[in-house]
C-alpha cells in the first residue's frame, strides 16, 4: 500500500487563515495525504462504554445492517448492497459520529463531560447523528453545514440545542471544511472531529461495515466493491476488510459529475448526491489517495441519482437516498460489464430526506 506520509501527527492540520481566499483562488489542501495507522488511531470502545452507558446505548444499537440483492443488469453479475438506514439515527454516518465522538472522549479522559464542545462539518447524515449522540451524553456540539441543507435537518439540530454555522452553498463543500478549521484554530475551546483526517473514521468502517460485509457474503466472493466517496472512509474501510477475505476485490469509487474525484475545477454551488465529496482544487480525500493505484472512478450527476431514487422505489418499494442510488447506478454499471456468475457488493448509506421525497412526489 502506498503511504504518502503521516496523517496521524498529533499536531493539529496547518491553522487556515482566517480570512479565507476567494473560492476563485487555487487552494492548499487543507489536510495532508497520510497513513490510517498510528497511536492516535486506538479508541478503547470497551472502555468508553463502560463509562458512558448511553455511548454504549448508541454503540449496541449501531450495524448489523442487512444485506440484500439489488435488481441488477440482464445478463450481468449479481449486485448486493448494506443497508444503513437501519443504524440508529437514520444513516452509515452513524458508525462514524459513534467512532468520531469515542476519539473525542478518550482524549477528554476524566474532566465532566459537559466540558466537552465538539465541533464538526457535515454535509448532513453525520450532524444529524452526532447531535443525537451528543445531546443524549449532555456534551455540546457545533455543525458547520452548507446553507443548502434541508429544512428538516436545521430543525433537528436546533431541537437538540446544537448550534450551526451556515456557509453559503455557493462556496461548495471545500469552503464548508474551511470554515470549521478556522473556528478550530480561533476558537480552541471547540474540538474538531475532523472526519476527513481522523482514523477512527475508515477504522471503525473497516471493523464494522466491512467485517459485517464479510461474514454476510458467506460462500460468496465478491468481484467488486463500489461505494461513493464523502470522506472515503466507507469506501476505504470496507475494501481493507474485503481485501484481508478476498485480496482479488476490486474497487470503485463515485464521485459527483458536477466535481469528480480530484478535479481541478473550482468548487461550485451545483447540487450534488448526498454526501458526495466534491473538493475540488485537485484537492483529493486522504483517505483515498492511499489507495489511488487501486481506486476506480465512476462519476453519476445528481440529477441522474434523484431519477434513480424514483426508479428504484418503484421496482422496490423502497426508499433509498441519492448516494445510496448513485451507488446502484455505479454498481450496476459494473456488474453489466461481469459474468452472472459474478458478484459486485455496494451500500446504501440512507433513506433520503423528507424535502427529496415531497418533491419525487411520494
Ligand atoms: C448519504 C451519504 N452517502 C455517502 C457518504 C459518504 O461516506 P464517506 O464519508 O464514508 O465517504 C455520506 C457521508 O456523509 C453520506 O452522508
Amino acid at each position: 500500500m502506498d503511504k504518502a506520509g503521516d496523517i496521524n501527527d498529533p499536531a493539529p492540520p496547518s491553522p487556515p487563515s482566517s480570512s479565507l481566499p476567494s473560492h476563485h483562488e487555487p487552494l492548499e489542501a487543507p489536510y495532508p495525504p497520510g497513513s490510517l495507522d498510528g497511536a492516535t488511531a486506538s479508541v478503547d470502545y470497551t472502555a468508553l462504554e463502560e463509562r458512558y452507558p448511553l455511548y454504549a446505548k448508541f454503540g449496541q444499537e449501531l450495524g448489523d445492517t442487512p444485506l440484500i440483492e439489488l435488481p441488477g443488469p440482464d445478463g450481468g453479475a449479481a449486485v448486493l448492497a448494506k443497508c444503513e438506514w437501519e443504524n440508529p439515527a437514520g444513516s452509515i454516518k452513524d458508525r462514524v459520529a459513534y467512532a468520531l465522538l469515542g476519539s473525542a472522549l478518550q482524549q477528554h479522559g476524566d474532566r465532566p463531560l459537559d466540558e466537552l464542545r465538539v465541533l464538526e462539518y457535515s454535509g448532513g447524515n453525520l450532524a444529524n447523528a452526532l447531535s443525537q449522540l451528543c445531546a443524549e451524553l449532555g456534551v455540546r456540539s457545533r455543525f458547520v453545514l452548507s446553507s443548502a441543507s434541508p429544512r428538516s435537518l436545521l430543525d433537528t439540530l436546533a431541537a437538540r440545542g446544537a448550534r450551526v454555522d451556515l456557509v453559503d452553498k455557493e462556496r461548495g463543500f471545500l469552503d464548508v471544511v474551511r470554515e470549521a478549521l478556522r473556528i478550530a484554530a480561533d476558537e480552541p475551546e471547540w474540538t474538531l472531529l475532523y472526519q476527513h483526517r481522523n482514523p477512527a473514521n475508515a477504522l471503525l468502517q473497516e471493523r464494522t461495515t466491512g467485517a459485517e460485509l464479510a461474514a454476510q457474503l458467506g460462500g460468496r466472493v465478491p468481484d467488486a466493491w463500489v461505494a461513493s466517496i464523502g470522506t472515503g472512509g466507507t469506501l476505504v474501510g470496507v475494501l481493507r476488510a474485503l481485501r484481508a477475505r478476498f485480496p482479488a476485490v476490486r474497487a470503485v469509487g463515485v464521485t459527483p459529475a458536477e466535481l469528480p474525484y480530484g478535479s481541478e475545477q473550482p468548487p461550485n454551488g451545483q447540487r450534488k448526491y448526498a454526501g458526495s465529496g466534491g473538493m475540488g482544487h485537485g484537492i483529493r480525500q486522504p483517505f483515498v489517495t492511499l489507495h489511488d493505484a487501486e481506486v476506480e472512478h465512476r462519476t453519476v450527476s445528481y440529477p441522474r441519482a434523484f431519477a434513480a431514487m424514483g426508479e428504484f422505489h418503484d421496482l422496490t418499494g423502497l426508499r433509498i437516498g441519492s448516494s445510496a442510488a448513485a451507488n446502484w447506478l455505479a454498481a450496476k454499471e459494473t456488474a453489466a460489464a461481469l459474468p452472472p456468475s459474478a458478484t459486485v457488493v455496494t451500500v446504501l448509506p440512507d433513506a433520503g430526506t423528507p424535502e427529496e421525497w415531497e418533491q419525487l412526489g411520494r
